[in-house]
């Protein structure tokens, strides 16, 4: 193509790129379908490839892909980013609304909005691009936090208008969404967050913007810093002039004449706002006329143009009728506090997870008590305090078993840990369990394998480990309760069937502590086969990217154990695939990354390294951009070393590229 045709696809691609971005992320409406779209993607990434002097920074290529920064740069906000004065009640919202009277002289009307419990942010874009997002920090000084915020779908790269404005909205994280992220965190033994709001904010303040890219983060905005030509008259129109220029505003901004209607909204609202897919914990009451808010100005903190009313927090009194201990997969007792049942939030709470030991005495809950509960994000229940005043004195101390309750056998703690384990591996609760994880749905998906039939096989002492299953017939099945004939070949079927399973999926079927979906995809990758992974060493297997030391530690304690090393031969046996296709992560181990080779080596020949980086998916080009990733620089290294200093591309020697290399998962040793 010739160069001003290549030119024109390329703005043609970007401008179809920004309006299915826009279909997708802010509309909630999609014209095409996710393959149609990454087929634009392709083509545009290609070109761009080839014309790296084309890529600008909001080009819909450059959402993610940038590099981890060590920190944060500080951001001086051009206006401040105010915090709002709060009210409570009814009363501090009617003193709110003759305050603007007062101030005004004149009739005041409103607009509401949901106040969202996430993150605020400030967008800056000149001439309609996006060039710096920051977080709120202290009001006057936030984080630079751009390369992060791009990542985010729903906001624009490119305005519809070449304007230059502060946009300033909410970043948050839909409860659905972080139920599912923190299930994942679980399942690789991270540390939960604990609410919506804080999986956001941890997310937006990742250091790596790919960590971002991967969380599911979104972005409601409701006002403006500075505008350039902003000539509108009310608040209302400001939203529709933020909506008309390509950013989400929420769908239940109402406009209310007077503060009845302020107050239906809210009371609306404190009703509903269970039936939101985010948390909101208030509502924001502005007042509508932009030459009122000008006129009532702002304090050092907050407009006096709108306040937050906040709602009371989702919480209820009830008793703990009992405090019991489960036993999970890996043996951890957790006691769980057994309440007189009540409504938060429109649900029935009736348990409520204690965590562990030190939680309950810290808290001193006891036996008995009455305790304010919380519905902690509106979704895990938490018991908050106990209510000291109401006790009689009948009320028990809660001790962790000493014994394991499912087994009977001692427990242990270790010093550094807060969770009490049962360390007996033939613990009935733990085998149940570990069959149940083996079953599901993440792990080898044996379909109508329920909780409920691993307790019967149980009972019936006709499985102990899930390397029997693959054992079981028919027949044997027909003795349980509620099984026909049918059901009972179908169940056989469905346990062969899972033979063929991914070795990712047996990987994490094996229950191996800290061993989640993720983790077990990047075990698989790298090693190609359970064999290998056995005969790994800790070191070897912390070699993995994302593999730290406690993982890699627990991964050889599993396979040190007799027992376990049985089980994965019995279900070698029993067909279980134990070797992976071909181990798909060395294959695209630098893919994303741009290197230029210069120089004379000294370990290897230039074509060798480059076939080599080549072959684990790395572009390597003839000269140094900005696009460049890394420049391998060998001796007498010239142009294109200074060309590289110049823009700042990352530099390596021949040694410092054997540890990139390694970062990633592969190694190529110097002869
Ligand atoms: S307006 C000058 N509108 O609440 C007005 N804020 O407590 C500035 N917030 O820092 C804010 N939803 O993070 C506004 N619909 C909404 C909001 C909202 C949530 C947050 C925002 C602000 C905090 C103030």
């Amino acid at each position: 193509m010739a160069s001003d045709d290549v030119r024109r696809r390329i703005t043609e691609l970007r401008e179809q790129l920004h309006y299915h971005n826009y279909r997708y992320f802010v509309l909630d409406d999609p014209e095409i379908a996710d393959r149609e779209y990454d087929e634009l993607m392709r083509e545009l990434v290609d070109l761009e490839d080839e014309h790296p002097e084309e890529v600008t920074p909001e080009s819909p290529t450059q959402r993610v892909g940038h590099r981890p920064v060590s920190g944060f740069a500080e951001v001086v906000h051009r206006e401040p980013l105010l915090s709002l004065a709060n009210a409570f009640d009814e009363e501090e919202l009617q003193a709110f609304a003759e305050r603007t009277v007062r101030r005004t002289g004149d009739d005041v009307d409103f607009v509401c909005e949901l106040k969202f419990d996430g993150l605020a942010v400030s967008l800056i874009y000149e001439d309609g691009r996006f060039v710096q997002g920051a977080t709120r920090g202290d009001g006057q000084r936030g984080e630079d936090i751009t390369q992060n915020l791009k990542t985010i779908g729903a906001i624009p790269l490119v305005l519809s208008e070449p304007v230059s404005v502060d946009v300033r909205g909410e970043v948050f994280m839909r409860r659905a969404d972080f139920a599912a992220l923190n299930e994942r965190r679980r399942e690789s033994g991270e540390p939960l967050f604990a609410n919506p709001r804080n999986a956001a904010a941890g997310s937006l303040r990742q250091l790596d913007p790919q960590v971002t890219a991967d969380r599911p983060l979104d972005i409601y905005v409701y006002s403006l810093g500075y505008a350039e030509n902003a000539g509108f008259a009310t608040h209302g129109e400001r939203l529709e002039f933020l909506k008309s220029l390509g950013f989400k505003v929420n769908p239940h901004v109402k406009y209310c004449p007077d503060l009845a209607s302020v107050l239906e909204y809210i009371l609306y609202w404190d009703d509903h706002r269970g039936e939101l897919p985010y948390d909101i914990d208030g509502v924001v009451v502005k007042v509508n006329a932009v030459s009122q808010q000008d006129r009532l100005g702002a304090t050092a903190k907050s407009p006096r143009w709108a306040v937050a009313y906040k709602f009371a927090a989702e919480q209820g009194v009830t008793r703990v009728q009992d405090i019991i201990v489960q036993v999970g997969r890996t043996g951890v007792l957790t006691p769980l506090a057994l309440l007189e049942p009540l409504q938060i939030a429109g649900s029935t709470v009736a348990r409520a997870t204690l965590h562990n030991a030190d939680i309950v005495q810290n808290k001193d809950i006891r036996i008995g008590d009455y305790v304010v509960v919380q519905k902690a994000g509106d979704v895990i229940p938490e018991v908050v305090r106990p209510l000291q005043e109401r006790r009689t004195g009948d009320e028990k101390v809660f001790e962790m078993p000493l014994q394991c309750p499912s087994c009977g056998s001692t427990v242990q703690r270790a010093s550094d840990e807060a969770a009490t384990r049962c360390v007996n591996t033939e613990c009935p609760a733990q085998r149940f369990e570990n069959l149940v994880h083996f079953a599901s749905r993440n792990a080898m998906d044996i379909d109508g394998l329920g909780p409920a039939i691993i307790q019967q096989l149980l009972d019936a002492d006709l499985v102990r480990n899930p390397a029997d299953l693959y054992w079981l017939t028919a027949e044997q099945l027909l003795d349980l309760e509620r099984i026909g004939p049918k059901s009972a070949a179908n169940l056989v079927a469905a346990i062969q069937d899972s033979c063929g399973r991914s070795l990712d999926r047996v990987l994490f079927a094996l229950g191996i502590r800290h061993v989640g979906s993720e983790v077990a995809r990047d075990l698989a990758a790298h090693f190609g086969s359970v064999a290998a992974i056995m005969n790994a060493d800790q070191e070897e297997l912390a070699a993995v990217p994302s593999i730290g030391e406690k993982i890699a530690q627990t991964v050889c304690e599993f396979f040190q154990k007799e027992q376990n090393r049985n089980l994965v031969a019995r279900l070698e046996t029993a067909g279980v695939a134990m070797v992976g296709a071909e181990a798909q992560r060395t294959k695209d181990a630098l893919e994303g990354l741009t290197f230029v080779v210069t120089g004379r080596l000294e370990g290897f020949s230039r074509q060798e390294v480059e076939e080599r980086l080549r072959g684990w998916g790395a572009k390597v080009t003839g000269s140094v951009s900005r696009r460049t990733d890394y420049l391998l620089a060998g001796d007498d290294a010239g142009t294109k070393l200074a060309k590289a200093q110049e823009l700042g591309v990352t530099v390596l020697t021949e040694d410092q590229l054997v540890e990139v290399l390694q970062e990633r998962g592969v190694s190529f040793d110097k002869p």
